[in-house]
């Protein structure tokens, strides 16, 4: 993994290179049974070129605490590894651009269960795995067995936690679903 995060720390593949102090390759265990996707980094992973270090890290520590799963034992990363300015969504072409590091990283990893953070995470795992979507609000709640990258992975899709930062519906299905994730690794073992 490292030689991919020292690529991704001088990458100049997109433009969004331009804007940021830190691209972010994501952090973790490489053993890790679970990797969490989010979107990208926003102001403060982007200063500190940490994954999900600001407000929407906390809640999804918090998260994480409940359903009894440490930090380090997951591994975490974005589908794009520099912030868009002002948090803006990723491009259709930036994420094209990144995500083949994203694959790589999925290849090392090799968890059991991948969980997408939002809808951006969801629409690129789920179609990779070849999954007809519908949104996320129809699909979180549920997990998808599916072949990834010619390996078997359950796919986990999750609401971002940025949503769950000032909306309690969201916080309590992103809680509901860790939950059901905590009760599908003990299952698994
Ligand atoms: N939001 C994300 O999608 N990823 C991060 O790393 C932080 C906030
Ligand atoms: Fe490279 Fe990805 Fe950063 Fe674009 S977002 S510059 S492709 S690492």
């Amino acid at each position: 993994m490292e030689p991919l995060a020292d690529e991704i720390r001088i990458c100049r593949k997109c433009g969004l290179w331009r804007q940021r102090k830190n691209a972010v390759h994501g952090e973790g265990n490489l053993d890790a049974a679970v990797m969490l996707i989010g979107e990208a980094p926003g102001y403060w992973e982007d200063v500190k070129g940490r994954p999900f270090v600001g407000a929407a890290g906390k809640i999804l520590d918090e998260m994480l605490l409940r359903a009894g799963i440490s930090r380090n034992d997951v591994y975490i990363t974005n589908v794009v590894k520099c912030r868009p300015p002002e948090n803006r969504d990723p491009l259709p072409s930036e994420i094209e651009t990144c995500t083949p590091y994203l694959d790589h990283q999925i290849k090392i990893v090799k968890p059991k269960f991948i969980v997408t953070l939002g809808r951006h995470a969801a629409s690129y795992i789920l179609a990779k795995a070849s999954i007809e979507t519908k949104g996320i609000t129809k699909i979180h709640g549920r997990i998808y067995e599916a072949d990834l990258l010619g390996f078997e992975v359950f796919i986990v899709p999750m609401y971002h936690p940025a949503a769950a930062l000032y909306n309690a519906k969201y916080r309590d299905e992103l809680d509901e679903d860790f939950q059901l994730l905590k009760l599908e690794l003990e299952r698994l073992g």
